[in-house]
């Protein structure tokens, strides 16, 4: 009987075995997330659910969309943890994972979520999601170094964080081996099939190792634009020799372009680009050329002569016909932006061909916290808690729930938390090794044997072992921890005798409960609180400590949860109810007005709020007096709590407030003056006639206003929404340098949440029109109008226009918008900026100025991610500018352009070749 039951149990753990086996290509992994049960999919790929313990599961309907592996998601709670999943792999193996996101509405919320995903420690992508019906999707090529992966998401900043699919397929060899490998994962940003002959991208089965290789027909923003006139399809049933199997699969090598006038050019943007890179193109000789015939090409790329060297011949550089060639650059620095072209030689008949091409970029690993093997350690004595199960790195992106990390690069675990948790068995001997450690927590747990020696943790502060079984001595090797200050012990079975020297330090200890722990002979004067059985205190005294360490216990748990997760930097900007007396405006006479604007002589400006006049004090202070229309302010005291507000905001990038001035119902308020005006007028008022500002200082004043404005945003408490940002509320001082102006004039906008108003304000071409509709007003409505200033900086139209954009259109968004999204930038660049300007940093702004004018408030980006665009784009510019400075030092810039033309004996017909500026460093060919 037994022996029977053996083989029964023996066949079926073959079949299984089998069952895997067939189950699933070797090396691939394809987790269904949120599904119920395994299913084989169209292509013949097995997908699995993924069993996760944490998220929750959702089926969602798409149109489009009826494959099965996206009609189920797992999705998790907004907070401050980090969800992973942890996939097994095999060391020292290069896998691609994949990881998709379809949104599908699945929380029926109208914010579209934004998250981070990470890969171990290591950030590798914020998905912002930006449409419920298109699948989001990341690969990344890794080595891996250890018999797990982890993949966590984590970070929401609006929205839940959710997961489609996770797949994982094995590579072969040394497929894609980089010698950056142990620092660099390899992050697919194109991975292209030419000549396609339809929008579906080829992948498995076609492609044994399931890389999607996506159409060149496909329609998708800034993708494979600029294409050369004479582009045309060509493609052959004959088989290619790809010779090895890391190449593109044959069907990919069988359709390929051909420039037929000479030339073949390419524009796409490459998403997480600039940033050094790893580039490979794929050529077969497809078409039957006649003997006397040949095709020879040089690839050429903007900023990088040395590249257009080389000369393709791709018949003879594969020795063959039908055959793969593959040149390629492993450590290229590529722009965000690329250009790229292939133009023929003179000598050649035929114009240039290409099949497919790949590009990757270079994703800095992140090693992660210093104790991630000593907390593996930790954790692995307890793998079926939950706590132990948390995944990815110890402390980043985020720490897990139980543990605290310092900010250090590499970051040490300071804190951990484990009280309750029913931990079993000895104190893990390794949290000795955390030399970190300042807290301890692993009170109320079922712990027993010694306290180990934690004389490595020099940094210890307090230590909470109370409430357990542990056994043994209070161990002396304590008196090595300087900074000790909280040992809590209490309720344990410790004997023998409390260290003298632990008494007579400066510490709150605790070690009453422990029947056989005795309080040593002598005790010094220095002692300070002292609780133990022997101790016969007063009871007063006992209560008075017990909750002085019960309030020292509830401030310093849950450190977890409890924490805002942005702190804001606190200001003393209080609510305008506040009756605080401390900060109230400063009051000026109405003679001081008088005498100073000399009774109101000279007009500097007006605007929705009142008329400006420019005044100079008695000491030589220049100001600008603004004197209210508005009826608004009736009430002397509304109007007095109002400007003690406004002079409560400090910022280098607002226009400063000196002061108000009340006097027979005129309400004047008086503010620093700015002696280069607005910003209006020097794009396109009468001030720009002969020299217009530069693109760099225009980049400049939107740092300073972005700024101006985040202070508002953020550094506000409650935050202060602007309502009318536009150009001329940007305001110039003596050194260009640009300042906010008109702030603080609204109501404060009510903390945090959306607020809905009676009177919709704003100026015409700069109002959000979703607040206009819906009179929510958010930060996010002055995000709107800042995108409208950037396209005024960009292009030097005013926003509104009955004829600069062209029949029907009045309105500087649908036209900037029209143009960027063809894309055309040549066409909305201001003409007057002439050459002098880097491509690179007018893309960023323009694709950024397009989300913050987005219809809804939830697609556009804060006023910080904008700033941190702009700070980018200055450095991109700065680089560019200096390259300009020394190349018209030596040649002129247009004619080195030139003779980099020449050098490519270029024969195209192309010649609106979009140039790009040279920051690309020099690659080394393979
Ligand atoms: C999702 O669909 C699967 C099968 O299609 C079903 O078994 C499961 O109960 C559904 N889950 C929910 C939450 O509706
Ligand atoms: C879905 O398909 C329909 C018809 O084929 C098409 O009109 C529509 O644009 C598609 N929607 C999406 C989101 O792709
Ligand atoms: C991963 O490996 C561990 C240890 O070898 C094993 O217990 C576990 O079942 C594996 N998980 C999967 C999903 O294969
Ligand atoms: C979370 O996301 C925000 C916005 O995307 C980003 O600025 C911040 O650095 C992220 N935090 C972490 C810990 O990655
Ligand atoms: C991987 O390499 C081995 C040996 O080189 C080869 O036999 C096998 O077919 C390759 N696997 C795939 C999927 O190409
Ligand atoms: C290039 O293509 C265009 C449009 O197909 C054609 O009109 C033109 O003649 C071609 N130029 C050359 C040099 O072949
Ligand atoms: C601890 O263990 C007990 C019994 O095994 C169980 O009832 C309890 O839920 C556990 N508590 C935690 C926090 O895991």
């Amino acid at each position: 009987m037994a022996s029977k039951l053996f083989v029964f149990f023996l066949v079926s753990a073959l079949l299984l075995v089998m069952d895997s086996s067939f189950a699933q290509m070797p090396g691939f992994v394809s987790l269904d997330c949120g599904g119920k049960e395994g299913f084989r999919d169209e292509l013949g790929l097995e997908w699995s659910p993924d069993n996760l313990k944490y998220g929750e599961t959702t089926n969602i309907s798409v149109e489009n969309e009826s494959r099965t592996q996206y009609m189920s998601l797992r999705h998790f709670p907004a907070d401050s943890r980090k969800y992973c999943y942890t996939l097994n792999v095999s060391s020292r193996t290069r896998y691609l994972i994949r990881a998709t996101f379809l949104y599908g509405n699945f929380d029926n919320n109208n914010v579209y979520p934004k998250f981070d995903i990470s890969i171990g420690a290591t950030h590798w992508s914020t998905i912002v999601i930006s449409d419920a019906n298109t699948i989001e999707m990341r690969e990344l090529i890794f080595l891996a170094s250890s018999p797990t992966v982890s993949v966590c998401l984590s970070n929401a900043t609006t929205g839940q964080p959710f997961i489609s699919t996770l797949e994982l397929r094995q590579f072969n060899g040394s497929m894609y081996y980089t010698e950056f490998e142990a620092q660099f994962y390899l992050s697919i940003s194109a991975r292209i099939n030419f000549g396609a002959d339809s929008e579906a991208p080829i992948r498995y089965p076609d492609d044994p190792f399931d890389r999607i290789w996506e159409s060149d027909s496909l329609k998708k923003a800034n993708y494979l634009v600029d294409v050369a006139t004479g582009t045309k399809k060509v493609s052959t049933k004959l088989p290619i020799d790809v010779n090895r199997d890391d190449r593109p699969p044959v069907k990919v090598m069988q359709t390929a372009v051909v420039g037929t006038n000479g030339s073949l050019t390419y524009r796409l943007n490459l998403d997480g680009f600039p940033g050094p890179g790893w580039a490979f193109t794929y050529f077969a000789e497809i078409e039957d050329l006649a003997p006397d015939e040949s095709r020879k090409f040089r690839l050429v790329l903007p900023g990088n002569p040395e590249i257009s060297k080389a000369i393709v011949n791709i018949e003879e550089n594969a020795q063959g016909k039908y055959r793969l060639y593959e040149p390629g650059f492993t450590n290229l620095s590529l722009p965000f932006v690329l250009s790229f072209r292939f133009g023929k030689t003179s000598d050649s008949s035929r114009g240039p061909l290409l099949n497919a091409m790949e590009i990757n970029k270079y994703l800095e690993k992140n090693v992660g916290s210093i104790d991630g093997d000593i907390i593996a350690n930790v954790v692995s004595g307890y793998l079926s808690a939950d706590w132990a199960q948390e995944g990815g790195d110890p402390c980043l992106p985020v720490p897990w729930s139980w543990v605290q990390c310092n900010s250090d690069p590499q970051p040490r675990v300071v804190s951990i938390f484990l009280s309750k948790k029913n931990l079993t068995g000895n104190i893990p001997s390794d949290l000795i090794m955390l030399s970190g450690l300042v807290e301890l927590w692993l009170d109320g747990n079922s712990l027993t044997g010694p306290i180990p020696d934690f004389s490595g943790c020099v940094d210890l502060r307090i230590i909470h072992l109370e409430n357990n079984q542990l056994t043994g001595p209070l161990p002396s090797s304590l008196l090595n921890l300087p900074n000790l200050k909280e040992l809590h012990v209490q309720n344990n079975l410790l004997s023998g005798t409390v260290p003298r020297g632990l008494l007579n330090r400066n510490l709150v200890l605790d070690y009453s409960g422990n029947i056989n722990l005795h309080k040593g002979s002598a005790s010094g004067s220095r002692v300070n609180i002292v609780v133990g059985s022997s101790v016969g205190a007063a009871g007063l005294l006992i209560a008075t400590i017990v909750s002085f360490i019960f309030i020292r216990k509830v401030k310093k748990r849950h450190p977890e949860r409890d924490q805002p997760r942005h702190t804001l930097p606190v200001q003393m900007l209080v609510s305008s109810k506040s009756n605080a007396p401390a900060e109230a405006a400063h009051c000026f006479t109405f003679s001081e007005i008088e005498d100073a604007t000399k009774k109101f002589e000279k007009k500097i400006g007006s605007g929705g709020f009142g008329v400006v006049y420019y005044g100079k004090m008695k000491d030589g202070k220049e100001i600008a007096v603004k004197a209210l229309t508005s009826n608004s302010y009736q009430g002397k005291r509304e109007f007095s709590n109002e400007v003690t507000l406004l002079s409560r905001i400090h910022h280098r990038n607002l226009v400063q407030f000196h002061g108000y001035c009340q006097d027979d119902g005129r309400s004047m308020l008086v503010y620093e003056f700015m002696h280069n005006g607005t910003l209006k007028e020097h794009l396109y008022g009468p001030l720009t006639r002969g020299q217009s500002i530069n693109w760099l200082k225009r980049l400049e004043i939107a740092e300073d206003a972005a700024k101006g404005i985040e202070y508002l945003h953020t550094g506000c408490v409650p935050a202060i929404i602007h309502r009318d940002l536009k150009s001329s509320n940007i305001l110039l001082d003596k050194d260009m340098k640009a300042k906010v102006s008109d702030f603080g004039l609204s109501k404060l906008a009510v903390d945090g949440a959306s607020h809905v108003s009676s009177i919709v304000r704003g100026t015409v071409g700069y109002l959000d029109p979703e607040y206009y509709i819906s009179q929510q007003l958010t930060d996010k409505s002055d995000v709107y109008s800042f995108g409208v200033i950037l396209l005024e900086l960009i292009s030097g139209q005013e926003a509104i226009s009955n004829e600069n954009f062209g029949v029907n259109c009045r309105n500087i968004v649908q036209w900037a918008k029209l143009h960027i999204e063809s894309g055309d930038i040549q066409g909305i660049i201001d003409p007057s900026l002439g050459n002098e300007f880097d491509i690179q940093s007018m893309w960023k702004i323009a694709e950024k100025a397009l989300m913050c004018v987005q219809p809804h408030g939830y697609m556009r980006p804060s006023i910080s991610e904008v700033l941190k665009e702009i700070q980018d784009a200055i450095s991109m510019e700065r680089e560019a500018a200096m390259v300009r400075d020394s190349n018209s030092d030596n040649t002129s810039r247009n004619s080195a352009h030139s003779s980099l033309m020449l050098g490519s004996l270029d024969m195209g017909g192309n010649d609106n070749f979009l140039s790009l500026d040279d920051t690309i460093a020099q690659p080394s060919a393979r």
